[in-house]
């Protein structure tokens, strides 16, 4: 969450006087606070509308075509979830039964990503796949450490190996714990990591390489079995064993469904780790994800804590210690109510208005498209050479009209490259990406009107999509 200050709270607001319940002069006293917390209580129906009209000013999630994080579920669902809100997931003992449901989902995903034994793969639920990278990097550095202790204690830095496109997790990741991050700028038209750059940066202090399924910045998978195999060949070479791990925050979500040929997964003996996020592509709402080790000797014993469990003990690993069970007990409503052809048919029809999308919007003739949405249901595009406007100018206009579609900047070595990135999940229809293109065919006449692109004249380019 932001960091917040405190600040001085002498503001006096007056409220509708209907909302005095009873007495609508009562409300004329109301200050809903800003800094501190008010003296008195107040009507719960009072505090309820003050604060839902307030939240009319958030945007409307399903024109929020930046976020990967699920904005739609059955009613089913949210009942289920409303059931409980109460439950608090590291109470195993307490509720053995949610706990029973999250055993499954780690089983579930076990076997949908290869595990060779799934009885012995090891996994957790998490908030999301910040924490399950968290944990997954944790495992790597351990096991590094381990290996390396003489070096380690006499001064050896751990370094971790990426594309420079890695989710901000993987920063903090290698920031909190303290290891070097060694990342693979982007090249001409390679916008993710390759094999051939990732092991030229493996020595003997790496504890790992991070593949991304898919990438964060234009929805590319990243080539996981040619990085695994190009470190096998580099240990054939020097000995260095270097693991995989594999971000698959959206696409270990997708790709099992929609791409079963592709070998991304446990399938290669060099992934040892795979995480995911839940309320992605795994269809739940925010905060769930899921890390699983290969085995138990890909997640150290030292990592884990136990926790009572019907009188016994529950092994964890986790950052938190409470948590809400709700988007667990969600997870597995997904898993039980769409089944594999159930989830290939929501999957699908995401890539089908994704790759419609990117088609339509490239016969406008004003854009280049970077992805086309035929890998994550997400594709990345640019403006055309010669236009009067810039990305920065679309997304300004396409949020007129509600649509939130971020415009940014490419990270190094193509800081030289702005585009815009769509995201379509389950709920953004074919019906709503044709209203979504009928928006942008009508404001192109007036975009090419434009001198130059606003941040020329002083117009600040405002991105709205932070990694
Ligand atoms: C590739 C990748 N890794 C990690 C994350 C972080 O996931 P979460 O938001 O579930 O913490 C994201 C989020 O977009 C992502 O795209």
């Amino acid at each position: 969450m932001a960091l917040h200050h405190g600040d001085a709270d002498d503001r006096r607001l007056t409220v509708a006087p209907f909302l005095g319940e009873a007495d609508p002069l009562g409300a004329m006293e109301l200050s809903p606070p800003l800094h501190r917390l008010a003296d008195g209580p107040i009507p719960p129906d009072t505090a309820y509308q003050l604060i839902h009209d307030e939240l009319m000013l958030d945007g409307n999630a399903k024109l929020n075509l930046a976020t990967f994080v699920t904005t739609s579920m059955e009613v089913q669902a949210e009942k289920l979830m409303a059931e409980c809100l109460d439950k608090n997931m590291i109470d195993k003992d307490e509720y053995p039964q949610t706990a029973e449901l999250e055993r499954r989902c780690v089983a579930i995903l076990a076997d949908l990503w290869h595990a060779p034994d799934p009885d012995t793969a090891v996994g957790c639920s998490t908030t999301g796949s910040s924490e399950a990278c968290m944990l997954a990097g944790l495992a790597l550095k351990r096991r590094w450490m381990g290996r390396n202790a003489d070096r380690y204690a006499a001064g050896a830095r751990p370094n971790l190996v990426m594309g420079v496109n890695v989710q901000i997790c993987w920063e903090k990741f290698c920031n909190f714990w303290e290891v070097e991050a060694r990342t693979v700028p982007m090249q001409g038209d390679v916008y993710h990591l390759d094999a051939e750059r990732a092991v030229a940066l493996c020595d003997e202090n790496t504890i790992g390489v991070v593949g991304i399924l898919g990438s964060t910045f234009d929805g590319s998978y990243e080539p996981v079995a040619e990085i695994c195999a190009a470190l096998d060949a580099l240990q054939a070479r020097t000995g260095l064993d270097v693991p995989v791990h594999v971000d698959g925050a959206s696409g270990a979500m997708v790709a099992p469904f929609l791409d079963p040929d592709l070998v991304w997964d446990f399938q290669l003996p060099r992934v040892s780790s795979i995480n995911t996020s839940g309320h992605k592509y795994g269809l739940v709402y925010p905060g769930v994800g899921w890390a699983l080790w290969r085995d138990k000797e890909a997640l150290p014993e030292e990592l884990i804590f136990r926790v009572n469990y019907l009188g016994g003990e529950m092994p964890t690993f986790a950052l938190n210690f409470s948590r809400p069970g709700a988007e667990v007990v969600a997870q597995y409503y997904t898993f039980l109510r769409l089944g594999r052809d159930g989830f290939r048919a929501v999957q699908q029809a995401s890539r089908e208005v994704a790759e419609y999308l990117a088609a339509e919007i490239e016969k406008l003739g004003c854009f280049r498209l970077l992805t086309r949405g035929d890998e994550l249901p997400v594709f990345a595009f640019t403006t055309a050479d010669g236009m009067p406007f810039d990305v920065f100018d679309v997304s300004r206009r396409l949020r007129e009209r509600g649509w939130q579609v971020p415009a940014y900047t490419f990270p190094a070595d193509r800081t030289d490259l702005s585009v815009l990135r769509i995201v379509c999940r389950n709920g953004f229809s074919r019906d709503l990406a044709d209203l979504l293109l009928a928006d942008l065919t009508r404001l192109l006449p007036e975009l090419q009107r434009q001198p130059v692109p606003l941040q020329k004249l002083g117009v600040p380019a405002r991105t709205g999509f932070h990694h």
